[in-house]
């Protein structure tokens, strides 16, 4: 089976973030990435991944910060994730952090660039504190379909009167969230990718699948290096709304996604040597928009 793996958002890595997570691993690159993992920008950008745990066994963030980009326009596609973590909740309240109870525990808090947070205050589980990842669908029935008939996930909510679904493929595992909403998913540019480490050889059954069933493939099975480690392949599909959708090999995946005890220095080194807003000031310039 597959497991939910991690989320690619084009975040802007900023302090505050890892407040709450640990920094699992950094890279830097110099040019734009074949399966477009940075989006659809051309140069320098770094990924750094964030999560409450090795990648293997818990839901992890892919910050994604392109150099030369200021900020992307939300769209409403990407609803918020959900962390039951009581720690989060102190946290946020000790640095003045803006929360919003929005029900009882459970309170609302959005990440630089407008992401929305709901954090749960309560103890960390002994699983991943990260229950859920929740985007918006324009019509359930159809996205039920999808995810659960053709891609396989297992229904463990379902509520029709208030349009949202609870999915998975195993009960230990962060969930997936279909939330309905009237009219269509806007993506915007500050949309993301979901993401699915898979066994490898059900890479080219499942790309098989979607050409069978006429769905739509953004990147066909493809080979992705990382200078000095692993090749990964990756298939990336679009759901009935557009939502990107990554499966990724999982023996190469598990390899390069080890945690790196570095990756807190390096994100911190790559943090400080970053002048791009010096030299977007000094040239009289603005960063560009996403
Ligand atoms: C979170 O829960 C703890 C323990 O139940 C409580 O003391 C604390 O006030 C709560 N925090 C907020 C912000 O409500």
């Amino acid at each position: 089976t597959c497991h939910l793996a991690w989320l690619i958002f084009v975040f802007s890595v900023e302090m505050g973030f890892h407040h709450v997570c640990r920094v699992l691993r950094h890279e830097e690159f110099e040019e734009g990435c074949k399966a477009a993992c940075n989006g659809p920008y051309d140069g320098k950008w770094s990924k750094t991944m964030v999560g409450f745990g090795p990648e293997d066994d818990h839901f992890v963030a892919e910050l994604t910060y392109n150099y030369g980009i200021g900020d992307y326009k939300l769209g409403n596609d990407f609803m918020g994730i959900t962390l039951a973590s009581s720690q989060a909740v102190s946290n946020a309240r000790k640095l003045e952090w803006p929360l919003t109870e929005v029900a009882e525990g459970v309170f609302e808090t959005e990440a630089p660039g407008g992401y929305k947070f709901y954090l749960q205050n309560c103890s960390l589980p002994q699983s991943d504190p990260v229950l859920k990842v929740t985007l918006a669908v324009s019509d359930l029935h159809k996205s039920l379909n999808y995810w659960c008939d053709l891609l396989g996930m297992k229904i463990y909510e379902k509520d029709e009167e208030k349009q949202r679904a609870l999915l998975g493929y195993a009960d230990n595992q962060c969930k997936l969230e279909l939330q309905g909403v009237k009219g269509a998913v806007d993506h915007a540019a500050a949309f993301g990718r979901i993401a699915f480490s898979c066994p490898q050889k059900e890479l080219p059954d499942l790309e098989d699948l979607m050409k069978r069933e006429n769905q739509k493939i953004l990147t066909p099975l493809v080979s992705l290096d990382t200078p000095g480690k692993a090749t990964v392949q990756v298939v990336i599909l679009a759901d009935p709304d557009g939502h990107e959708i990554c499966f990724v090999g999982d023996e190469a995946f598990r390899e390069l996604s080890k945690v790196d005890p570095q990756g807190s220095k390096l994100l911190d080194d790559a943090m400080a040597a970053d002048k791009s807003d010096e030299w977007f000031a000094k040239h009289n310039k603005p960063k560009a928009s996403g």
